[in-house]
């Protein structure tokens, strides 16, 4: 099997030819640049508001405001809680109102002469005084297990606690980008940067009152998304749409960093707290748990991220009795949304966190209470799936700390730590288990349009989208084999809401999963047409024909694919097909929590080893060794890459990323200088990446497995040896390591602190 060596765009990307919505503005000679007009508070209301001394500005051609909306002015996906142009204003810098201008300097001189005055209101801007003011979007959200009350009191130890987790810049290096136009059919086409079209489509039709099918959305590809394309694109090409609806010119709304930053939303803070009982082996008896998520000012997708952090809460820890509930505060800040993982990581985070205080509790390893604690087979999960291949958290953990070399190298750190008082090395091993599909069941679905030309060339149409992640390389191996010619002959086309519709965005790591397989039911769809025709050609059975790299063999014979395909278009028989695909078996009841919302589980666990600096809280990440069940991986590379980024965004997140708001409810970190994020020399000095052997999936595209977001939760481990290291500041006996999220050197050194004095 021929496979591609790397990513379908590698080439592009390195030259900088590969295009991205952005470069396509010097095709429109006579395009309007948008430029908003920003609110100074996060919480007023607007009593005036005057755009006339921005239209004497020279250049400035037209501004938007409410009275523009033709349709609905309100990008909310679900709830519809998202003015366009609000009265309210409900977070720091959220826009007022929009200036065009015939340059991005002329809209931006525009936008400082609207005259906007605004009555001060309090503002609500912690995850605490939400909750003490009883502000949410949503909650409680709730799964249960058994009675986690009376198993917490009847177990022979208890512990309590509360765990902060910040949240996370998504920092994709193309900012949010669309430009829309009237096409030659005089439909709106929107240039989107995406990665649900079909949704940017529908707003985007909202905002003009239209229907869906005079829209139409392309995004050729995404400089990066991790989830803050999920939603958060639809707000500015409703925005571009609406300049092209008023002006009858191309409009381009592109948000330069700063902007970016300030607008839009982020992974969600959370708060957590906790109590749990356990024995005095560390087997958990019952949790409770209570979660808080920084929601913002919108709800946006932070219902679903809520349940998947629940869902998530137990990792890969059977928790015989659990009561997990969960709240979504509303507070006056950039409205938080999905994010690699999905709230996933939060709930991993605060299980591992847990475990370990009832390590450090108990005075055992926390490595051993963590491998007490796994799932085995036939275990259930608290919201009643079973644990499907449960058997492979063991032996994933077995294997890496085999090939990491991890009880060598824990006596080798403790002579270490023993001969220097002022420097600690820390090495923790951590598991994971994610979940794979939307928990909205509806949205497993997917659907592709393959045209096959009688030269043996393709064209693939499918609703997912390209954001670095390789969708569509793979996609394209898919259709090569599938159809059984070279790689070459595939062209993945961009992605259309007018060649597949109703798609859904390309998220929980699905893509592949679900668009793959769309594609793949194509494909089988024109071969099994292309059958008979071969074996008449061959003089062969129908049976013997095999279908490979361009060429058609059966009996003695082997001919050209164009040939077959020739000779089938003159028998008229189509030489394109539509397929779809749906998730089997998958079902959740959010009134009773239960359910199958997942379609399998993505297993895999890493050892990190770093050094912490007592003088100052500075720590490096000394070696990384990673195993990730991968299933039969499509293309190597591609998945190595995943691996590789979604850890070192993960430890960005736990160790180097923070998030700072102002009182005044003002993003301080709204930029590279002041969110400081991973780099080369954050990199894990000895990186080694491995895939779970022997791993196929059986009901998944070529028996692969999901691996966007999974490895993201292998840098908990990084945290966690943060936490031995900070630990072995302090005597044999000492307790647990308290450590807010992210891991900062401030955090880290404070903790040493408290460490040294017990
Ligand atoms: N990788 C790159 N390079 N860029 C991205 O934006 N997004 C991540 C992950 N890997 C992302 C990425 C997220 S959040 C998800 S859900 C998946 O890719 C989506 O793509 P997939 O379903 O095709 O894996
Ligand atoms: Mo990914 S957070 O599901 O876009």
């Amino acid at each position: 099997m021929v496979k591609p060596a790397h990513h379908e765009s590698a080439e592009a990307h390195v030259t900088g030819e590969a295009l991205y919505t952005d470069d396509l503005v010097s095709r429109f000679p006579h395009l309007l640049h948008a430029w908003p007009v920003l609110s100074p508070h996060a919480h007023a209301l607007v009593t005036y508001l005057n755009v006339a001394d921005a239209l004497e500005e020279p250049g400035v051609v037209d501004t938007l405001l409410a009275a523009d909306v033709p349709g609905e002015g309100n990008t909310g996906a679900n709830r519809h809680d998202e003015l366009l142009f609000p009265v309210e204003i409900t977070y720091h810098s959220q826009p007022v109102a929009w200036v065009l201008g015939e340059t991005l300097e002329a809209a931006r001189l525009g936008a400082a002469r609207v005259v906007v005055q605004f009555e001060v209101l309090p503002a609500i801007v912690t995850i605490q005084d939400a909750i003490s003011a009883k502000s949410f979007h949503s909650g409680p959200l709730r799964i249960r297990r058994g009675d986690a009350a009376a198993a917490i009191d009847d177990a022979p130890h208890t512990l309590a606690g509360e765990l902060s987790i910040g949240g996370q810049e998504h920092f994709y290096l193309e900012t949010q980008c669309a430009i829309a136009r009237y096409d030659e059919t005089g439909g709106i086409h929107v240039e989107s940067s995406t990665q649900h079209p079909a949704e940017t489509q529908e707003i985007v039709a909202r905002v003009l009152g239209i229907a869906r099918n005079q829209v139409t959305v392309q995004c050729t590809r995404m400089g990066g998304a991790f989830g803050g394309k999920e939603v958060q694109a639809n707000p500015y090409a409703a925005i571009a749409a609406l300049g092209t609806w008023k002006t009858k010119r191309p409009v381009r709304v592109r948000l330069p960093r700063r902007l970016d930053m300030a607008l839009t939303g982020k992974r969600h803070p959370f708060f957590a707290r906790f109590r749990v009982g356990f024995d005095a082996d560390g087997l958990l008896r019952g949790l409770d748990l209570e979660l808080y998520s920084d929601g913002g000012w919108s709800i946006d997708l932070s219902e679903p991220v809520l349940w998947r952090a629940l869902f998530h809460s137990d990792n890969a820890y059977l928790v015989p009795a659990l009561d997990a509930r969960g709240w979504v505060c509303h507070t006056h800040k950039t409205s938080q949304t999905a994010f690699r993982g999905f709230g996933g990581p939060q709930g991993m985070v605060v299980i591992e966190d847990i475990l370990e205080r009832i390590a450090r509790t108990l005075r055992l390893d926390p490595h051993v209470v963590r491998e007490r604690n796994f799932y085995s087979e036939g275990d259930v999960t608290h919201y009643g799936q079973p644990v499907k291949d449960a058997g492979r958290i063991e032996r994933i953990w077995n294997r890496l700390k085999e090939t990491s070399e991890f009880n060598l190298r824990r006596a080798e750190i403790a002579r270490f730590n023993a001969a220097h008082p002022h420097c600690k090395r820390g090495l923790a091993i951590t598991p994971a288990k994610f979940g794979i599909s939307f928990t909205a069941t509806f949205f497993n679905q997917a659907g592709a349009l393959v045209l096959v030309y009688r030269d043996g060339s393709v064209q693939v149409n499918h609703g997912g989208t390209e954001m670095g992640q390789g969708l569509h390389t793979k996609i394209r191996e898919i259709a090569a084999q599938g159809l059984g010619v070279t790689v070459d002959a595939v062209r993945v086309m961009p992605t259309r809401t007018d060649k597949v519709p109703n798609t859904s965005a390309t998220a929980a790591s699905a893509g592949t999963d679900l668009n793959g397989a769309a594609v793949l039911d194509a494909c089988t769809q024109i071969r099994a047409r292309l059958v008979p025709v071969a074996a008449e050609m061959l003089g062969c059975d129908p049976a013997a024909v095999r279908f490979a790299a361009g060429r058609v063999s059966g009996g003695s014979g082997d001919i050209d694919i164009a040939s077959v395909l020739d000779a089938a278009y003159r028998k008229r028989i189509p030489l394109f097909a539509h397929g779809f695909y749906r998730t089997p078996e998958i079902h959740f009841d959010a009134k009773t929590a239960t359910g199958k919302p997942f379609h399998y589980f993505a297993y895999g666990a890493a050892v990190s080893e770093v050094e912490i600096d007592g003088f100052t809280g500075a720590h490096r990440l000394l070696r990384a060794d990673l195993l990730q069940d991968i299933g039969d991986s499509i293309v190597p590379l591609v998945d190595l890459g995943q691996i590789e980024g979604g850890f070192v965004q993960g430890a960005g997140w736990l160790t180097l990323e923070e998030l700072v708001w102002d009182a005044q409810g003002r993003l301080a970190t709204n930029g590279a200088s002041t969110y400081k994020l991973p780099s080369w020399p954050e990199m894990p000095e000895v990186f080694n990446v491995a895939f779970l052997e022997r791993a196929t999936e059986p009901g998944v595209i070529f028996g692969s497995k999901a691996v966007g977001e999974p490895p993201l939760m292998l840098a908990i481990s990084v945290r966690e040896a943060i936490r031995e290291a900070i630990a072995a500041f302090g005597c044999e006996c000492g307790g647990p390591v308290e450590l807010d999220s992210p891991a900062t050197p401030e955090r880290i050194f404070w903790a040493v602190g408290k460490a040294r004095r017990r």
